[in-house]
């Protein structure tokens, strides 16, 4: 039967057009890093974006969704990096085409649209499809049934034929199955119920639930998961406020069968981009695996730059490191020596940009990015595997741990790299050995560590009211308390923990500013907080420590935000609107934020920009800022949908994640969408001084100012710095600068001077010498020792005695601490006999040095002062030998 062929772009919008025609709204896809959820580390399924939906503590619009999801499976929960290039179907980065349902439809809808999706839009033969559901899930059973029957199906033939197959818990545990998804080990999950493509008798592999099942024969396409249950840390569920819907099916697969090809890696993008890997490399062999590795990961590198992930040592930027170095290294096992990778930054573009254009608008920074982590790479890249080579020759069959440790800690080879290596030479690499090796930087390894996820509280009430915009202290009731990540009723002197209140002043850690920090107390304890941070969108965790007395679940307290410190955190704050809006002025609309922090102390601000901000540029960054200062406007803070937020022109951050509801922001005139904390009226900053200006990564700029209080701590710091140099030069302030030329001219006629003496001194030196010589056979013969001559006065000295004595030879030493000097020269008429270079050669030789030069001069040193008078007195012998 021949079938219709479908690109990629008309697979995304045949799916998105079917699922509005079933009144879904249609959503963007969010960005892969996900917006504050500690749980996760990048987008891993079309859900992430919605799971606060699922769980209750977010509400939308529509109850029916529908996207085309960039998502991202290495280094987290789901993780495919090692996969890929082994076989047909991997990818680190791929594309994700999902439904949902919020409380609606549920599994029967949801499974009867996949199925007329797949075989009367994309017009898959029936008998090419394959169910399989969860062991207890009949619901779901059923409902197969009644769709195969309505498709010509009898139950005998359905189940002589197992299209319908029964999965349980085959993972080891409950609910631990292929069929139970979970986005991560805590989180929304539920039974699913996935759809399977038959490729043929030809390809090897069997039916989900058999033996081969890990063959490329039967592949899963698309997953319909009946979300039902929220996982708790200790693997318990509760269930969610309502059943929902969450389906994703595999964009590239699809694609791979709607355009009559086995693998992925031939569809219509990847077609494309192995033939750039292919230009760029100079591989023609359009099968090899190491070009299907360089297409999967510039797909994945070039979202992850765009999404504000850069290679780094830590966290995401590890991960983002690790699948740029596995590409490098498998364009270097097809002969590239020099960068490569970059230049399919513009293919990629080409082939994507439509779809994703935030990609296509930043591709040259894109290119930059993985240039520079190619360059660096490729430095440590050859040496890095000549040392695995040599480890692997010789027969052994796994890689020693420290061999691949010091890969890892000196040659940057990330251990999956190395593990790459040994698999593709059917070795392997001894894992524990690297991680004790491991072990020692562990600490450091862990405070980078961003990613809490056991740590993760488990709290499933009611959310707290924050009040903390316009009040400092409020009263509340505990609502929850932790101690060692456990719920527990009560904290008691000396312990460290976290209070969930009902009402709440204190701010938590979002959108750069860093949480507040104050106490919590009543009559019975204080508690004092040193942070605060969310556990959920609406639920904030406060961090510290009983001071005394303790906490009960159910008391009321006081809760008092440290004014000092919210005071100077909303001067930077503000002050940091203010200079984004100005840094787009002086700099250009190009200027885009990378990130923020902004604490008491300071503001610290990325931003992209691909060239230094000079000296005036930044006096004009400064004098505009403070000019809004001086206009003192009051700040205004509206809460509005985000259709009216995007009308008011407000400016919007690229992968933040925004409600439905937002918080436009009006300071001077500047207008951001925020949810944090500022000043009542510009002029409340006080004062803005920019202290620091440089680069972070490839085309990525920081900027550290201070405001208020702390900006007259600058300066007052640098005038005291002023005074004291003045002081010390005896000058005005104001004259500093003139004085310190002045100094610095007097040093330089003291140095000419002091050579002039010098010079002097030698040939005074050199005139009294010129007696001590000694007469043999016909050549004078001078050995002398000079106080206080350098090497150079050593030197010139020795020519001048060179030409006065005529027919000589000269040797002159200095002795300077531990360190003596040689000088030996020969007059041009003797050097047949004696040559300077031995001579020098030979004294140094006794105090425990080496030198040499030509015949007629030459320099040496030593080590042994003590050593000089004895090799100077050995010198008349020597030469009498040899004239
Ligand atoms: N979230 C489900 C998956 O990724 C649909 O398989």
């Amino acid at each position: 039967m021949s079938q219709a062929t479908f690109s990629v772009s008309d697979i995304r919008k045949t799916f998105l057009d079917f699922f509005a025609s079933k009144g879904h709204t249609v959503v963007a896809s969010s960005p892969l890093v996900p917006g504050n959820d500690p749980t996760l580390m990048f987008t891993n399924s079309g859900m992430v974006q919605f799971k606060d939906v699922f769980l209750g503590s977010d509400k939308r619009s529509y109850v029916r969704a529908a996207s085309v999801q960039a998502c991202l499976r290495a280094g987290g929960k789901h993780n495919d990096l090692e996969n890929v290039g082994y076989t047909a179907r991997h990818h680190t980065f791929f594309e994700m085409l999902g439904n949902w349902s919020f409380g609606d439809y549920f599994k029967r809808e949801s499974l009867e649209w996949a199925w007329e999706l797949l075989t009367q839009v994309y017009k898959l033969p029936a008998d090419k499809l394959y169910a399989t559901v969860y062991m207890e899930d009949d619901e779901a059973y059923g409902i197969w049934e009644g769709i195969f029957v309505k498709a010509g199906w009898t139950p005998e033939r359905i189940k002589a034929e197992t299209r319908i197959i029964r999965i349980g818990d085959n993972k080891g545990g409950r609910y631990k199955s292929d069929n139970f998804w979970m986005m991560a080990d805590t989180g929304p999950c539920g039974p699913c119920s996935e759809i399977f493509y038959d490729h043929g008798p030809h390809i090897p592999g069997g039916p989900p639930g058999s033996p081969d099942e890990d063959g490329d024969r039967f592949i899963e396409i698309w997953n319909n998961v009946f979300m039902q249950f929220n996982m708790h840390e200790d693997g318990s569920v509760t269930p969610l406020p309502a059943p929902c819907v969450d389906t994703g099916m595999g964009l590239e697969r699809l694609a791979a069968i709607l355009q009559h090809v086995h693998s992925n890696y031939e569809i219509d993008i990847f077609d494309a981009l192995i033939k750039a890997a292919s230009r760029e490399t100079g591989c023609t062999d359009l099968n090899n695996k190491s070009l299907r590795v360089i297409a999967d990961h510039i797909r994945a590198t070039a979202f992850l730059v765009s999404d504000g992930v850069v290679p780094s040592n830590e966290g995401r930027g590890y991960v983002q490191r690790r699948i740029v170095r596995r590409a490098i290294r498998h364009g270097y096992l097809l002969g590239q020596k020099t960068p490569f990778f970059h230049k399919l930054v513009p293919d990629l573009v080409k082939l994507m940009g439509a779809a994703y254009p935030n990609m296509a608008d930043q591709a040259e920074r894109i290119a930059d990015v993985l240039r520079v982590e190619e360059e660096r790479f490729f430095e440590t890249l050859q040496s890095g595997m000549q040392i695995l080579d040599a480890a692997l020759d010789g027969g052994v069959k796994v890689l020693p741990g420290e061999v691949a440790f010091k890969l890892h800690d000196t040659y940057g080879f990330p251990l999956d790299l190395s593990a790459d290596v040994c698999r593709e030479r059917g070795l392997s690499v001894d894992e524990a050995g690297f991680a004790t090796a491991m072990e020692k930087q562990k600490a450091q390894a862990r405070a980078a560590g961003k990613f809490k996820m056991d740590k993760a509280l488990d709290y499933s009430g009611a959310g707290n009211d924050f009040v903390g915009y316009d009040e400092l202290t409020a009263n509340a009731k505990v609502l929850a308390l932790y101690a060692d990540g456990n719920a527990v009723t009560e904290l008691k002197a000396g312990q460290a923990g976290v209070v969930v209140l009902d009402t709440t002043p204190f701010y938590a850690e979002s959108g750069g500013q860093v949480g507040d920090q104050g106490m919590i107390h009543n009559a019975g304890g204080q508690f004092n907080v040193l942070d605060t941070l969310k556990i959920k969108a609406d639920v904030f965790g406060h961090h510290g420590e009983i001071k005394s007395g303790s906490l009960k679940v159910g008391d009321a307290v006081q809760a008092h935000v440290d004014l000092d410190l919210r005071a100077a955190t909303v001067r930077n704050h503000s002050a940091t609107h203010l200079m984004h809006k100005a840094l787009r002025e002086v700099l250009g609309g190009h200027v885009q934020q990378k990130g923020s922090l902004v604490n008491a102390d300071r503001t610290r601000f990325d931003f992209a920009h691909n060239a230094p901000v000079t000296d005036a540029e930044i006096r004009q960054i400064e004098a505009q800022v403070n000019a809004e200062i001086l206009a003192n406007a009051a700040a205004q803070a509206r809460v509005m949908d985000i259709e009216s937020a995007q009308k008011t022109g407000a400016m919007m951050l690229f992968g933040e994640k925004y409600g439905e509801t937002v918080r436009v922001l009006d300071i001077g005139t500047s207008r951001e969408l925020c949810g944090g904390t500022h000043v009542k009226a510009t002029g409340d900053i006080g004062l803005f001084k920019i202290v620091s200006e440089g680069g972070v990564a490839a085309g990525v700029r920081r900027i550290e100012a201070v405001t208020g209080t702390n900006a007259l701590a600058y300066l007052q710091s640098l005038e005291d710095t002023v005074t004291q140099a003045a002081g010390t030069l005896k000058a005005q302030p104001a004259e500093l600068n003139n004085r310190i030329a002045q100094v610095l001219d007097q040093v330089k006629a003291l140095e000419k001077e002091l050579a002039a003496a010098k010079g002097k001194l030698a040939s005074a030196q050199g005139d009294e010498l010129m007696t001590q010589a000694v007469d043999i056979k016909g050549v004078k013969l001078l050995v002398a020792q000079l106080e206080g001559a350098d090497a150079k006065t050593l030197r010139d000295t020795v020519d001048k005695l060179k030409d006065k004595l005529k027919t000589a030879v000269v040797l002159l030493t200095a002795v300077d601490g531990e360190k003596v000097q040689i000088a030996a020269g020969v007059t041009a008429d003797s050097t047949g006999k004696v040559k300077a270079g031995e001579l020098a050669s030979f004294v140094a030789g006794q105090v425990g040095g080496k030198g040499g030069g030509k015949p007629d001069m030459a320099m040496a040193g030593g080590t042994k002062p003590e050593a000089l008078p004895a090799a100077m007195a050995s010198v008349q012998a020597w030469v009498s030998e040899r004239v």
